[in-house]
C-alpha cells in the first residue's frame, strides 16, 4: 500500500502554484515581512514550490536543483523573530483560505508549516 501523500491530495503542483502565488502576495504586502525578502519574489516563489512540493510528499524538486534543503542554515543571513514566524503563518492561512483548502488535510499541513515557521526563529523580537 502507498504512503498517504499529501501533495496529491491537495491537488498537485497546480494548487501548489495558487498557494505560493496568494501566499506571496500577502508576503509583499505584509510590513514585518516585506522588508527583508526582495521586491521580485518570482524567484522566491520558484524555490518554495520546489521545497513545498518535496515537503508534502512530493518528487524532490528543491533537493535536486539546490542540493540538501538546511533550511534553517539558509534562513539564517535574515533576522527571523517570532513575531515575524506569525507572519508568516498568518500570510499562509489567509493563501489556504483562498484556495478553499479545508478541512484535516489543511489542519495537518498548516500544522507542520508551524512548526517549521517556529524552527526558523533565529533572532529575538527585541533585537530586531
Ligand atoms: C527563503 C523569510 C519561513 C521556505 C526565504 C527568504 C526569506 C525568508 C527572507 C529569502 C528570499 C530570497 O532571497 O529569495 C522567511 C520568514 C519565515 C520563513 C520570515 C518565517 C518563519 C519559511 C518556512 C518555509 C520556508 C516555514 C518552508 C516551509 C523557504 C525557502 C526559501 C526561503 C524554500 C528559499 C531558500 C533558498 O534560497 O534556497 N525565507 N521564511 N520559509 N524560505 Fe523562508
Amino acid at each position: 500500500s502507498e504512503r498517504f501523500n499529501a501533495f496529491e491530495a491537495i491537488g498537485g503542483s497546480e494548487t501548489l502554484r495558487r498557494l505560493v502565488t496568494a501566499h506571496y502576495k500577502y508576503v509583499a504586502a505584509h510590513p514585518d515581512l516585506a522588508p527583508i525578502f526582495p521586491n521580485d519574489l518570482t524567484e522566491t516563489a520558484r524555490k518554495q514550490q520546489q521545497f513545498l512540493t518535496q515537503f508534502l510528499g512530493g518528487p524532490p524538486l528543491f533537493s535536486e536543483e539546490h542540493g540538501h534543503p538546511m533550511l534553517r542554515a539558509r534562513h539564517l543571513p535574515f533576522p527571523i523573530t517570532p513575531k515575524r514566524a506569525e507572519a508568516w503563518l498568518s500570510c499562509m492561512s489567509r493563501a489556504m483560505d483562498d484556495i478553499a483548502l479545508d478541512g484535516t488535510l489543511r489542519d495537518s499541513i498548516f500544522k507542520r508549516l508551524t512548526l517549521t515557521a517556529y524552527h526558523m526563529v533565529n533572532t529575538e523580537d527585541e533585537y530586531d
